[in-house]
This record gives C-alpha cells, sequence and structure tokens, in this order.
C-alpha cells in the first residue's frame, strides 16, 4: 500500500487507468469488437455520463493495439451549434486530418494532417462530398481497415446530422469500388430511430434508402452492479487503507441503483469533502447519505445538466406526471392522441436522457435524480411559503401570536 496509488474518484470527464479508479471499461462493450470484425455500421446509445467515452476511447486505442486494424476517435461537439452542413462537414474533415497528427499510430501520424488535407483540397469532388471523400482518401493510404467511432452525435443539428449520414451512406454504397471505414460507429445518448425522426421532417429525404438501413445493431452501456461498486471502490481501499463499510456500498446502490457517474460522486464527496482524505476513518452508510444530501443541494455541472433539461416543457410534462405516481396522469396524456405521441417522445428522451427508467410504470432513475426533481419542482413552492410565512406572523422582527397561531 503506498500513496503513489492513490488515485481519484473521476466526475469530470472520461476516466483514464493513470489518473482514476476504474472498472475495466472493455468488458462494458461485449459485442463491440464482433460488430468491427463483422465490417457493421452501429449506434452505442446511452444516458449522459454512463460511460460512453471511457468505454470507446478505451476500445480504440485497444484496436490500434492490437494492430489488425487502425481505430480512430472523433467527437463530433466541435460542429455543435452549426447549421451550415458543408461548412460542417468540411470542418469534420479537417478535423479528421489534425488527429493523424496527434495520433499514436506511426501509420496515421505518417500521413500528416497538413499535407494530407492539401491533397483533399485538389480534389474536385472534396466541397460536394467533404467527409465521403475524406474518410475514403484516408482508407485508400492505409495497408489494413480503419475503424472510426463518432462520438457526441446529440450535440450536432439536424441538418448536420442529415449531411453526416448522407456523406457516410455515399461512401458505404460505393465501398466495393472505392475503399471506405470497415466498421463506423455513432455514439451518443439517442438511439438511432430517435435520428431517423430528428431527420425525417417533410423537406428533408435521403430518397428510398434509409442511411439506418446501413446500421446493423444498437448497442447501450449499463449500469454498474452492486458487486462493480464495491470493486470500484475496493482499488481506494487497497491504495489508502481506507475502508469502504458493507452497508456504506448498500447505501450507495440505495441511492444510484449503479448511475457511473452518481457512484463516483457520492465515493469523491465523502473521501475529499467530507473526509478530507482523513483515511483512517472508515466510510460508513450514514456518510453516503450526507454526501448523497450534499449532491443533490450542491448541484454539479452534471446535475446541473440535467436540472436543465426539466425546464424543456415535453420533459417538464412527462416528469410531472411520473412524480405524481398517478397511472391517470399517465394515461390521461395517452388518451389524447397527438399530446399522446407527443407524451411518449417525451417520455422516451427522458429515459434516453437517463432521468427516467421504465418499469412497471415510469419512474425517476434513482433516489438522487428523484430527490433532484422533487427540490426542482418544489423550489417554487419554498420560495411562496416563506413570503406567506413572513407575512403572516411577523410584524417586522416581531412575532404576530395571531398570525403564527393561524
Ligand atoms: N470504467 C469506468 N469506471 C468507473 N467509473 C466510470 C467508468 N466509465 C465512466 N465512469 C464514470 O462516468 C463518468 C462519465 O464518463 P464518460 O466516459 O465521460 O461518460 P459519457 O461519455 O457516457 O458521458 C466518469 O466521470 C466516471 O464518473
Ligand atoms: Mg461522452
Amino acid at each position: 500500500m503506498t500513496s503513489q496509488n492513490i488515485k481519484i474518484f473521476n466526475t469530470t470527464g472520461p476516466c483514464y487507468p493513470e489518473d482514476h479508479y476504474m472498472l475495466p471499461a472493455l468488458p462494458r462493450l461485449p459485442d463491440v469488437r464482433s460488430l468491427v470484425d463483422l465490417k457493421a455500421y452501429f449506434v452505442l446509445h446511452a444516458p449522459r455520463q454512463t460511460g460512453k467515452t471511457t468505454a470507446i476511447q478505451s476500445f480504440v486505442a485497444k484496436l490500434n493495439e492490437d494492430r489488425s486494424y487502425y481505430a480512430l476517435y472523433c467527437t463530433v461537439e466541435q460542429l455543435k451549434g452549426m447549421i451550415d452542413a458543408d461548412a460542417a462537414m468540411m470542418k469534420l474533415a479537417k478535423k479528421i486530418s489534425t488527429l493523424l497528427d496527434h495520433s499514436n499510430v506511426e501509420a496515421l501520424k505518417n500521413l500528416s494532417g497538413n499535407a494530407f488535407l492539401e491533397e483533399l483540397n485538389s480534389n474536385n469532388a472534396f466541397s460536394s462530398f467533404p467527409l465521403t471523400i475524406c474518410l475514403s482518401s484516408l482508407c485508400e493510404k492505409l495497408d489494413k481497415d480503419l475503424v472510426i467511432f463518432f462520438d457526441e452525435v446529440d450535440s450536432i443539428t439536424d441538418d448536420v446530422l442529415l449531411s453526416l449520414l448522407t456523406n457516410l451512406r455515399t461512401g458505404y454504397i460505393e465501398r466495393k469500388l472505392t475503399p471506405f471505414p470497415r466498421s463506423i460507429a455513432l455514439v451518443g445518448m439517442r438511439n438511432i430511430r430517435d435520428y431517423r425522426i430528428k431527420i425525417r421532417p417533410d423537406t428533408q429525404t435521403m430518397g428510398s434508402f434509409s442511411p439506418f438501413n446501413i446500421i446493423k445493431k444498437v448497442l447501450t452501456l449499463s449500469n454498474f452492479t452492486p458487486v462493480e461498486i464495491a470493486s470500484l471502490y475496493a482499488q481506494h481501499s487497497e491504495a489508502s487503507g481506507q475502508v469502504f463499510e458493507e452497508e456504506a456500498v448498500q447505501r450507495v446502490w440505495y441511492w444510484t441503483e449503479g448511475q457511473p457517474w452518481l457512484v463516483n460522486a457520492l465515493a469523491a464527496e465523502v473521501v475529499e469533502d467530507i473526509l478530507r482524505h482523513d483515511y483512517t476513518k472508515p466510510i460508513n452508510a450514514s456518510l453516503i447519505d450526507q454526501a448523497a444530501d450534499n449532491l443533490v443541494r450542491r448541484r454539479d455541472t452534471h446535475i446541473d445538466s440535467l436540472l436543465a433539461r426539466l425546464s424543456e416543457p415535453g420533459v417538464l410534462k412527462v416528469i410531472e406526471s411520473v412524480i405524481s405516481l398517478s397511472s391517470t396522469s399517465v394515461n390521461n396524456y395517452k388518451a389524447d392522441k397527438i399530446s399522446g405521441e407527443s407524451y411518449n417522445n417525451s417520455l422516451q428522451y427522458c429515459i434516453d436522457l437517463g432521468l427516467i427508467k421504465q418499469e412497471d410504470m415510469p419512474q425517476p432513475a434513482n433516489r438522487i435524480y428523484a430527490s433532484i426533481i422533487m427540490r426542482y419542482l418544489n423550489q417554487n413552492v419554498i420560495v411562496d411559503i416563506s413570503n406567506d410565512q413572513a407575512n403572516a406572523w411577523m410584524d417586522g422582527n416581531k412575532i404576530k401570536m395571531n398570525g403564527l397561531l393561524k
């Protein structure tokens, strides 16, 4: 046991084994290797903060290590907010060329981003199908097949998404003649069916072929099991000597149901903020309760971004009906065909966000989210009550007994 082995429970973005306690990421994506071997184009979707980026970055590194294929991880986050689809595809092609420079794979690095981009610019078709041409030119130059993961696909607008899919489809259907990546994954929060809905408003059409015909399979990531939570925490116990009592682990399950970010956030809250790195103190269930309470009150970025969704009208409608815990309100929305349909879409959206889980009845995905939602919904009521209270029994600084009794 040495202090050098002490790492942190990560609550800010993807995990890296040298810095963070973490569960092995590859087993979290058991089917991906066979999909790549089968040359599949597929979707990986899971709620925010479940470990998608962590898992696919590890997978890309592993593929490159294994040397059967070349693999690239490419987030499309930089295209966020862009509405000019052609400009966005051009930007993506440029981004891919810079990824080459940053790759630790010799063959990719040797291509040199600038030289590659110059060559693309001299191709007449580049401006019409920048991404198709970029990927096919890249594949042409490589002596092994290329696999590419596009992350944060939810962050782009409908037109840009349509263009991304059109570019991929064009390359895909011509890949017998012109080389194209053997396998492509779109990674995000939402399932492909939502992309289909998104790009099918009246004016937009992909012609008779849906780009989704090329998508073979949809994968998702699950939450941690109680055994996995215990094994994650055991890494800290081993490194620091600090004990997580068994009831504490059970309590974490009670609050989080294994939501990966929450599992880390509770541990970080206790270790760093409540016990201030005093590793002699064992972590018990009541410390976990205190940490859960702190998290709910403090509103970290992850929690804040979930709260931001609550203000979207469709989400709020679903949440209110779920919280009222009455099937009548769910059925009321369903009774009206149009609002029923939009209700179902909003419900699916809440499930994709990870806010709601669907069991017999839709319900908050875990107790921490439930507490956060309740706090949010009660916020206005709390403000109102405090105003009423001041009026009812206070007269300046003095208590009015009549008002208080009333
Ligand atoms: N393999 C893992 N082991 C432990 N915690 C993880 C693991 N993967 C993800 N997490 C937790 O989930 C959080 C979000 O991870 P990230 O990969 O950025 O998820 P996503 O891309 O789905 O938003 C991390 O900050 C960490 O708290
Ligand atoms: Mg991510």
